[in-house]
């Protein structure tokens, strides 16, 4: 028997990958959560996992050059809206970022990125559903020093976002005019006075702000 929820215990981050399709010139990429340092000597090297349906892996076999930002742990989920559920086939997902190119000129998102991995794709293994991209860092900075998302906290902001619509209204306080809050990323919970968490909370364990809380 295989119980598919023990592969969601394996740490993970979320990366935008981008990478230039040399028919056309034009900028695709995608979310992927699937990468892994696999040499830390020099030179370094990474892993993608890609998976073989959608666009961005079709042209990465062609481009063989991807840029990778880690995104923040307050990233915009509209940026992961529009690079992990459409196609860059049909639609310019570059579109209304703030972008930059690394220096094989592929364009990469600004907005929540705190560092960027640039590759050379030296090998692809067939995974049967999935690329799995070799690359060699040839270019690498790092942008903030913010905590990075994990797929663990992405999975339970979606499902606390899915919760919070589900319900017309938050909970009642918990007791005596008081309300408990635990931090949807790193667990961190507390309990204030009134309804609210102040406007300029952030968490004092991993530091996201109070828009990343979720009444207990
Ligand atoms: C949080 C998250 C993690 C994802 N991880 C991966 C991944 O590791 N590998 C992959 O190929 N796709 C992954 N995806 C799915 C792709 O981003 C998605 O299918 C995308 O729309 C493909 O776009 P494209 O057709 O432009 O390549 C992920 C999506 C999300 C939202």
């Amino acid at each position: 028997m295989i119980d598919k929820k023990a592969l969601y215990t394996i740490s993970q981050g979320v990366y935008l990958l981008s990478t230039v399709d040399p028919a056309t010139g034009r900028a695709v990429g995608r979310v992927v959560d699937a990468v892994s340092q696999v040499a830390s000597g020099d030179p370094k090297r990474v892993s993608v996992a890609c998976m073989k349906e959608g666009f961005t892996s079709k042209v990465l076999l062609e481009s063989k050059h991807f840029a990778l930002t880690t995104l923040a742990v307050d990233a915009p989920m509209a940026l992961i809206e529009a690079f992990g559920y459409q196609s860059s086939e049909t639609v310019d997902k570059f579109l209304g970022w703030e972008l930059a190119a690394d220096a094989a000129g592929t364009p990469y998102v600004k907005d929540g990125a705190i560092a960027l991995m640039c590759c050379d794709v030296f090998d692809v293994l067939d995974m049967g559903s999935h690329w799995l991209f070799l690359g060699d860092v040839v270019e690498a900075a790092v942008f903030s020093k913010a905590e990075p998302m994990t797929y663990a906290g992405y999975r339970a902001m979606k499902a606390a976002a899915k919760a919070a619509k589900a319900e017309d209204k938050p909970a009642a306080p918990a007791s005596g005019g008081k309300s408990k809050w635990r931090c949807m990323i790193c667990g961190f919970e507390i309990e204030v006075d009134g309804d609210e968490l102040p406007a300029d909370f952030t968490c004092p364990r991993c530091g996201v702000g109070r828009d990343l809380f979720q009444r207990v």
